[in-house]
């Protein structure tokens, strides 16, 4: 019996530093259907009818061969899209798979990823899985921004708007930062659908800097897996260079290409959901809970009267899933994903009744 190489104990085979690593915890996906998921930020619409035709119109016999390995109509699509060239676009598997590949790409061994403490809890996972020095920067109150004058990193992962807090950031402080700062910064837009304002303009301009994007909450596709990067031709060309070479399959080229051909259904959507949103803030507010203005498809709250943790699971017997993050900075938090209206009059209802408003 082999025993592997560091000798006879469990995990042998296993690369040593994987030992210590958190996986990043992805949000519960309950199988009972009449669960109201408001937990992992996905779309409460259908995607577009056109994504429909497309699955209907994609053959089989299309599965037979590999697929375009560089994903040449989707770039050209996004490329117009954002007033880009083509080889100024990548194209991935999710825009994990473009945050993945950024660590993989622009940093090196002794060099350090900075992100903001709080934001999306994926990036500290990143570097770790990288094996690179972690550099987070304390928001400041209320989750504002706040960057020490000296700092530098490697790469620095910016969600705008943030995440879980929904809260976006100026985009000429962006962009002051942007310039100050010598290595590469992504700007990830996940949520920039539901915002005032994104940051490609400072993508055209810096040779610095990425936007990345996603098709998986404002397009309603997150099952398909389809996210990008837009931002100066070198760094793309670095992405290109080393992602898997059929990183996106042909069914997910096909049917990503049909939404993006009807801008206009994701923006209605998107509008309806902003609408929710403000909707929902406002009930939260009468509540007594304090929320916080969000560009984004889902509130962060923290509850008045019970802790966040006993809101999570009151609400949780009610049928209703949302997200609660444990840790020093989060843990007096919710984040809640805008549902439909009638999605949200549930959770409302189940608000007043968990923190002892209804009797
Ligand atoms: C800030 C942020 N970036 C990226 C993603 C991942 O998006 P995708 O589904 O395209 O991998 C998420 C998903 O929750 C997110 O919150």
């Amino acid at each position: 019996m082999p025993s592997g190489r560091y000798g006879a104990s469990m995990g042998t085979y296993i690369r040593k530093s994987l030992e210590s690593v958190a996986a990043y915890a992805p949000g519960e996906q309950p199988r009972e259907a009449t669960v109201v998921k408001l937990n992992t930020n996905e779309n409460p619409y259908p995607p577009s009818p056109r994504v429909l035709e497309a699955i209907r119109a994609f053959g089989v016999e299309a599965l037979r061969r590999y697929p375009d390995p560089t994903c040449t109509a989707l770039r050209q699509r996004l490329a117009s899209m954002h007033g880009v060239a083509a080889d100024q676009v990548f194209v991935g598997n999710g825009s994990d798979e473009v945050l993945t590949l950024c660590t993989r790409a622009f940093v090196e061994r002794d060099e350090a990823i900075g992100y903001f403490d709080v934001s999306y809890s994926l990036y500290p996972v990143l570097a770790e899985l990288q094996e690179v020095a972690r550099r987070p920067v304390d928001l400041g109150p209320d989750f504002a921004w706040r960057m020490p004058a000296d700092y530098q990193a490697a790469l620095f992962f910016l969600a705008n708007p943030n995440a879980p807090t929904g809260i976006r950031f100026d985009g000429a402080q962006v962009e002051r930062f942007c310039r100050g700062f010598s290595g590469v910064v992504l700007i990830d837009e996940a949520y920039v659908d539901f915002a005032e304002a994104d940051c490609v303009a400072i993508a055209r301009a810096l040779p610095n800097v990425l936007v990345a994007r996603t098709l998986s909450k404002s397009y309603s596709l997150a099952g398909l897996r389809l996210g990008y990067a837009v931002g100066p031709a070198p760094l793309i060309e670095a992405l290109q260079k080393i992602k898997d070479s059929y990183n996106v399959n042909a069914f997910t080229q096909a049917v990503g290409l049909a939404a993006l051909g009807d801008l206009e259904y994701m923006r209605t959507n998107a509008a309806r959901i902003k609408a929710t949103r403000e909707r929902a803030r406002a009930a939260l507010l009468g509540q007594g809970h304090q929320v916080y203005p969000s560009e984004t498809n889902f509130l962060w709250l923290r509850p008045a009267r019970l802790s966040a943790q006993e809101v999570f699971a009151g609400v949780r017997r009610h049928g209703i899933v949302i997200r609660y993050f444990p840790g020093a900075k989060t843990g007096d938090f919710l984040r809640v994903t805008v549902g439909t209206d009638a999605d949200m009059d549930r959770f409302l209802a189940a608000m007043d009744v968990v923190t002892g408003r209804a009797s």
